[in-house]
């Protein structure tokens, strides 16, 4: 059968950008895993209580102002409930699951990360306007999925 010498080419081509896709997906989900993006910290989610952080998972403000909110998540709630912060201060979430994947976020802000058992989720948010925030489960995780909410209070400092 003769194949013109330009479709041969283009064959090649698309075939060899077909491979390099492929090639792609599993290298990144082989050679550098599957993980949060933003940070590499694992847990043993069925030890979370032996952790002290997760065992109790609180606000916690540093002496110098810094604002650290541990976040378990677990079906099908979120500990702490509500969670209060200051506005206009870095806040760091961190956010961890005791069963399944959960999400969080918290709806109208971009803060928006999954709960995976087994890792910790990072990341640093400030929340310019005080007020009481919706913090939704956004990955299904069970029955009562829809009914995963918790609440965000964002105080205005005192001056
Ligand atoms: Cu937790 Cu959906």
């Amino acid at each position: 059968m003769h194949v013109d010498l330009y479709e041969k080419v283009w064959m090649w081509a698309a075939s060899g950008i077909v491979a390099l896709f492929l090639a792609t997906i599993v290298m990144t989900g082989w050679v550098q895993a599957i993980q949060p993006p933003s940070h590499m910290e694992t847990v043993d989610p069925t030890k979370l209580g032996e952790y002290a952080e997760w065992a109790d998972p609180k606000v916690v403000i540093g002496p110098e102002g810094s604002v650290r909110v541990s976040v378990r998540a677990e079906m099908f709630s979120f500990s702490p409930d509500p969670i209060e912060v200051p506005a206009n201060r870095p806040v760091t979430f961190r956010v961890t699951s005791a069963d399944v994947l959960h999400g969080f976020h918290v709806v109208g802000t971009n803060a928006n990360a999954m709960a995976i058992p087994g890792y910790v989720s990072q990341f640093t948010v400030t929340f310019p306007r005080p007020g009481t925030y919706l913090i939704a489960c956004n990955e299904y995780c069970g029955l009562a999925h829809a009914d995963m909410v918790g609440r965000l209070i964002v105080k205005e400092e005192a001056p």
